[in-house]
């Protein structure tokens, strides 16, 4: 919809969340100057301001809110204007206790908090209508106004009356018939059938049923569509009344309680909040390979591509185990990482760290004491001064040829499995280490859905994609047979989308496609590995093996490495089938990163993927935008070493500690040689 978030603002946005309702008017005028100075653009207004805006049931104050908009105005800053649903004001939990959340022990839970309502309340519902309609009302036309920000940060479960009346109501437009339910969650174990519908319940917590996995699943699809429901609840005045100004609300990368798939049913771009852990040390290139994951999993969740990071901190967050702060330059770094992977903003949480409460120690641009003086404003400075070097890359896109799948149901599915292993079966950490092979590479990838489409892609890569609906089955099967190549892993198709383990056992419907049947998993207890090979002469490679083992017979496939330990010594490790046109890679055991990387770079070689492989040193990626008539090459040093790397076209580059350099090339035409254009420091 958009070629840029909102073309009122055709640059890279930097601004961030401000509050100016905590602090004594007086300060505003120096707020303004200060983001000028800092060249903070975009103010994040009404996240949490509702008590403010109706300060009794029906009686609305927008004054203090125009006099900020004025002044923002006036200092040529725009607006993200929120929704405020996100903590209800007190009379109003007082006069309505049913709007508040139920938690899982079933008790009502108290004002205050945030994220505290009851999902499915009539009264909250209309409520955070009609506060949404008041604003659209009044700023809906203004023409600094560059998105509305629904709520914030939806998430969690409510177990309050309501919302599990929903879920039985969900549950029967889902099965039909509760002889179909019964079937589908396999009750007659344990003697669990249902004979009506009203003895079904929320799952989990310390009294609820924990045995169902498809009931476990079911519950967080519902909780999804609840909550998506309650969001287009209050989006629906936003679009009556001011129908181009797009949406956006702010997630929280591979949030587990959400399938944020669902919401790109509302979000004219993506945005998402990013505090990454150090415990201490930031030098942690696993830490900057996971946020870079989440950058490009929120990318895949727009619609156009378009996304921004809503929210990080220039310096450290508070309710870590300890606030490591963020060394000089890390935060340019962090701005510039987003950008590298699509982001066409950055902004933080909070303008003006505040003086009491929950975060009042949390990283912010104007921290205690300080105005223009504090250090971290002069990060967010720099910072600032970087991204405005970069107006021209506002409206380019990134492509590639890779992409890993992400799917929010095999991974609920795998945590409520009871096996192979009890403790966490990692599937988030899996798909980052594949991911890792390419960031490595200096590989652009798409982290994409089970079911998004797969035409245009070399390689798609699904790690443990272990529950497999008839759609995605489909969606990979044609993509192999029309000629792509489909990568996945131990656990995959082990189960139906309902955690039913297929009649004709693991993999069934997808085992013409790997040319494998898998018959049995050997666990490993943590800290026991085995090892592989890639043949068995002095050549061959060895690399090492935790936590799975799956046992695999090949049919049509041929076998590329074996078992080198263990009763399956000998025996099938990873394959490759020719199906259709394409080809299928199954890998049975969980090997190191080293068998990871180098399966990876020889697929690549054979598809003719471009890539670094073994030539960037260590923390170091690449990342590629495109415009039409531009591409820019991102080189980023994500470590506190001076770095030297050998670039594409533009010869060797010394990378000072946390230093992303630009180049510019013009693409070519036909076999023109690349232009080679300036290269901006970031
Ligand atoms: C986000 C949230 C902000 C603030 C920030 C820092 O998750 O949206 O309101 O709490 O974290 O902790």
């Amino acid at each position: 919809m958009f070629k840029f978030l909102n073309p009122k603002l055709p640059v890279i946005w930097h601004g961030g969340d401000y509050n100016p309702e905590q602090w004594d008017p007086s300060v505003w005028d120096e707020d303004m100057a200060l983001m000028q100075e800092s060249r903070f653009k975009v103010a994040t207004i009404g996240v949490f301001s509702w008590a403010k805006l109706e300060p009794h049931e029906g009686e609305f104050d927008f004054s203090w809110l125009d006099e900020v908009i004025e002044k923002l105005s006036a200092a040529d800053r725009y607006f993200i204007l929120a929704t405020p649903s996100a903590a209800a004001p007190a009379w109003m939990t007082q006069k309505y206790p049913e709007i508040l959340r139920t938690g899982s022990d079933r008790v009502r839970r108290l004002h205050g908090n945030r994220v505290n309502y009851n999902l499915c309340s009539p009264v909250y519902r209309q409520k955070s209508a009609l506060i949404a309609r008041k604003l659209a009302e009044r700023y809906g036309d203004h023409p600094r106004l560059l998105a509305w920000h629904l709520s914030n940060e939806y998430g969690g479960e409510d177990f309050s009356p309501e919302t599990i009346s929903a879920f039985r109501d969900w549950l029967k437009a889902k099965y039909g018939t509760i002889e179909a339910l019964n079937s589908a969650y396999w009750t007659t174990f344990w003697s669990h059938c249902y004979s009506g519908w009203d003895q079904l319940d929320a799952p989990g917590g310390p009294h609820g049923e924990v045995s169902i996995q498809g009931l476990t699943v079911d519950w967080r699809r519902f909780i999804t569509d609840a909550t998506v429901d309650f969001m287009l609840n209050e989006a629906a005045p936003l679009r009556e009344l001011s129908p181009d100004i797009p949406h956006t609300t702010n997630l929280m990368g591979t949030f587990p309680g959400l399938d944020y798939r669902k919401f790109n049913a509302n979000l004219d771009f993506a945005s998402w909040d990013s505090y990454p852990g150090f415990g201490g040390s930031l030098d942690q290139t696993s830490v900057w390979i996971s946020v870079a994951f989440k950058h490009d999993l929120t990318r895949g969740l727009s619609k156009n591509g378009k996304w921004m990071l809503m929210e990080c901190t220039p310096n450290s967050s508070n309710w870590y185990e300890t606030m490591t702060a963020k060394r000089p330059g890390v935060h340019k770094f962090e701005a510039l990482q987003a950008v590298a992977h699509g982001a066409d903003g950055v902004q933080y949480f909070q303008w003006r760290q505040s003086r009491g409460s929950q975060e009042q120690f949390h990283g912010a641009v104007v921290n205690h004491g300080t105005t223009n003086n504090g250090r971290i404003f002069g990060e967010v400075k720099q910072a600032g001064a970087a991204l405005d070097a970069l107006s021209n890359i506002a409206s380019t896109a990134k492509r590639a040829e890779v992409a890993i799948i992400y799917d929010w149901s095999s991974r609920w599915a795998l945590d409520a499995a009871v096996g192979p292993v009890q403790r966490d079966k990692g599937y988030e950490q899996t798909c980052i280490d594949h991911y890792r092979a390419f960031w490595e590479a200096g590989v652009s990838v798409d982290v994409i859905g089970p079911d998004s489409p797969l035409e245009g892609y070399k390689l798609v890569v699904a790690p443990m994609l272990y529950s497999l609906s008839e759609s995605t089955s489909t969606n990979l099967s044609e993509y192999v047979r029309a000629g792509g190549t489909l990568v996945s892993t131990y656990l995959t198709a082990w189960t139906d989308e309902n955690s039913l383990v297929f009649e004709s056992g693991y993999l069934a419907p997808l085992r013409k496609v790997f040319g494998v049947w898998s018959e049995e998993i050997d666990a490993l207890p943590v800290g026991q590995q085995v090892s592989i090979c890639t043949g068995f002469d002095s050549k061959a490679e060895r690399y090492s093996v935790v936590d799975f083992c799956e046992l695999i017979h090949p049919t049509t496939s041929k076998a590329i490495a074996w078992y080198d330990d263990e009763f399956y010594a000998g025996r099938p490790a990873a394959t490759v089938n020719n199906y259709g046109t394409g080809r299928a890679y199954y890998v049975g055991s969980r090997n190191d990163q080293r068998f990871t990387n180098q399966l990876m770079t020889s697929i690549m070689d054979d598809l003719g993927i471009e890539h670094l492989a073994g030539e960037l040193p260590e923390g170091v990626t690449r990342q590629v935008r495109y415009g039409d008539e531009f591409e820019y090459h991102f080189y980023l040093n994500a470590t506190s070493l001076s770095r030297e790397v050998e670039t594409v076209g533009w010869g060797t580059v010394r990378l000072q500690p946390w230093q992303v350099e630009i180049l510019e090339r013009k693409i070519s035409a036909g076999d023109e040689e690349p232009v080679l254009l300036a290269a901006t420091e970031g």
